[in-house]
């Protein structure tokens, strides 16, 4: 539009210069789904990676020999595509930017002038029908550079040659490992950002410039949360750049710090939601927790990433069977990557035999995209529940203790009907068995029983939101000041051992949103009503679900009789692509739930939104009771 006259171009900037005092309401119904679908991870990725087993001391034969055991051995062919360098392929940044590889470990990559090039090894992985990934950091400087400074194959040469990560570079690297080199996957760590602050002893002793750090793992409210998102959305648009056919996959890696449980999503294709996982039984707890209290902030495109797999060794190597089963089990139930982190030359068969669970491998890879919820939740033992494409549901029966558990699935945890038989086929024998409205089992120590599970569904024609977190966004949870989650698995981390105080509560996460739970994991209820189904979040917040096709949405809403705020009305609003379709009016602690029958025919987005002006959210969770998707 060409401006002609002066009172038009001043008309024009008074608009913008308005529309920019006016920032926009968060909880206004947007007609758009948020969370993130570009890249390439409709479902989570699978494949290898050579940190677990080989931390720095990686090369090009190990990789490789690695890469050509996933295709020889069938694991290739059922989805195992990505291949992942980790720490150890830098040779340092020249002085002109351009980023070297280290050549003695990776042979292919010399060239006569010196510039090397990843080109002849990602050439062969593509050529062996693979994909490969690369890591850098979104600092100067790396992990291993801070945490291990004596590893091997560390970036050589002055300070600044040293310095390899992103930071004042994304344009350049993004280009050379996506444009030139022909990389598929990036895993971006976040320590550069972590680690270098003045008074670091690396930085001090001149080996480092300082950069002051933008994350603190143990204090959210330390981290510079926009900051940091910034630098990310820079990478992925540089993606963008660099792979416009969108052939890319961006993994965060900042451990569940600065709240990137609840912003991951908007952003990346997977995000890791904890710090570095261990070869022991309860550091897979903790891992495993700070993913599995988040279903609804997983969905095609975008998954939590609670590390990976640790199988090969440890308490997960050949020797211990259970565990390594229950480990690829429940990652497979949260949706979790599936990236193999052990030396494929030597592993046994028995522990290829769980990679290769191709019913398990199924489930990971569902198309539908809801990572599994809990269904009945104690520090001992848990049921988790994920509902498949097909509608029928996985149930994993999870041990976690050193003890046998005999313990009780009820067709309720299912959401089938308690009164007609329930087919179950365990995903490691293939038995085939049933249920009828509940069923006793035994669980050696620290094992999970895995069923597909078949029959008719509690609700006939459709199915509860809290069923189908994959096409649920919490767009705005609500939370308003991040707090670390309490409910996650403690362990002493290998690192630091029994030093200091101990691990507390770090991963920020605490009041999100959640499915059959409120915001701090109690059962939903409303005016002494248990409800057991819903979705529970913290008033002032929009929540994006997707229709596929249901003709009506089904509520029984409120506020959660957990509030501690009594006297703020909240107003439950529903949306269907921006139009208002239904209105709770004010609805009070202590109120009857408003029931809500909305016709979202033709629809493709609704909005739940939960006002409450002037409130406290935190005070204030609110359930969005039996919300249900009807043919
Ligand atoms: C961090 C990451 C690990 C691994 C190492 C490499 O600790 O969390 O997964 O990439 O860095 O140094």
């Amino acid at each position: 539009m060409a401006i002609k006259t002066l009172a038009g171009m001043t008309a024009l900037l008074l608009a913008s210069a308005s529309a920019q005092a006016a920032p926009r309401d968060p909880l206004a119904p947007t007609g758009r789904w948020s969370a993130n679908t570009d890249g390439r991870a409709p479902t989570p990725p699978m494949g290898w990676n050579s940190w677990n087993a080989f931390a720095t001391d990686v090369d090009e034969e190990k990789v490789l020999a690695s890469a050509q055991r996933i295709v020889d051995t069938g694991l290739a062919a059922k989805g195992y595509r990505y291949v992942n360098l980790d720490e150890g392929w830098w040779d340092h940044r020249r002085a002109d930017g351009r980023m070297l590889v280290r050549a003695d470990k990776f042979p292919s990559a010399a060239t006569p002038d010196g510039a090397t090039s990843f080109r002849p090894f990602t050439d062969r992985l593509h050529a062996m029908g693979l994909k490969a990934g690369i890591y850098t950091d979104l600092g100067r400087n790396t992990c291993a550079q801070a945490y291990g400074p004596n590893e091997p194959n560390l970036p050589r040469g002055s300070v600044t040659e040293r310095e390899v990560g992103l930071y004042g570079h994304i344009d350049q690297d993004i280009a050379l490992y996506f444009g030139a080199w022909g990389f598929d996957y990036i895993k971006i760590d976040g320590c550069g950002l972590r680690a270098y602050g003045e008074d670091s002893p690396l930085v001090r002793a001149g080996r480092h410039r300082a950069l002051a750090p933008l994350l603190d793992l143990e204090n959210v409210n330390r981290s510079n949360i926009p900051a940091v998102r910034g630098m990310f959305e820079q990478v992925k648009a540089a993606l963008v750049r660099a792979d416009p056919d969108g052939d890319y996959l961006l993994s965060l890696c900042i451990w569940g710090s600065a709240n990137v449980r609840a912003w991951a999503k908007d952003v990346g294709n997977i995000s890791r939601t904890s710090d570095d996982i261990t070869p022991h039984w309860t550091r897979l707890l903790t891992n495993f927790d700070t993913a599995a209290r988040r279903p609804l902030y997983a969905h095609p495109g975008s998954w939590n990433d609670p590390d990976m797999l640790f199988i090969g060794k440890g308490e997960f190597d050949a020797e211990h069977l259970t565990e390594a089963r229950s480990h690829f089990a429940l990652w497979a139930m949260v949706s979790a990557p599936l990236l193999i982190g052990a030396d494929l030359r030597t592993t046994p068969q028995s522990l290829m035999d769980i990679f290769g669970n191709a019913a398990l491998i199924a489930i990971d890879q569902d198309p539908a995209g809801n990572q599994a919820v809990l269904a009945f939740d104690t520090d001992d033992f848990q049921i988790l529940v994920k509902t498949l494409a097909d509608g029928e549901k996985a149930v994993a029966l999870f041990n976690r203790t050193a003890a046998p558990i005999e313990a009780t699935l009820t067709a309720q945890h299912l959401k089938l009907r308690a009164d007609a038989p329930i087919a179950l086929t365990d995903v490691w024998t293939g038995a085939r068995s049933s249920l009828q409205g509940e069923r006793k089992f035994k669980l050696a120590p620290h094992e999970t029983l895995v069923f597909r599970a078949e029959g008719p569904r509690l609700l006939a024609d459709g199915f509860y939101l809290s069923e189908l977190p994959g096409i649920v966004n919490p767009a705005v949870d609500g939370v308003t000041a991040p707090m670390p989650d309490p409910s996650i698995h403690r362990a002493v981390v290998a690192w630091s051992g029994s030093r200091g105080a101990g691990q507390r509560p770090i991963y920020a996460g605490w009041g999100g949103a959640q499915a059959d739970a409120t915001p701090y994991g109690r059962e939903l209820e409303i005016a002494g009503k248990r409800l057991t189904a819903g979705l529970g979040v913290l008033a002032n917040s929009r929540l994006e679900v997707r229709n596929p096709g249901y003709r009506q949405l089904t509520l029984s809403v409120g506020v959660d009789d957990s509030a501690t705020d009594a006297s703020r009305p909240v107003t439950f609003t529903v949306y269907g692509d921006r139009k208002l379709l239904a209105s709770s009016g004010p609805l009070r602690r202590g109120m009857v739930p408003k029931s809500l029958a909305v016709n979202v025919a033709g629809v493709k987005l609704v909005e739940l939104v939960a006002r409450a002006p002037g409130a406290v959210n935190e005070k204030l969770p609110v359930v969005w009771g039996e919300a249900a998707y009807h043919r």
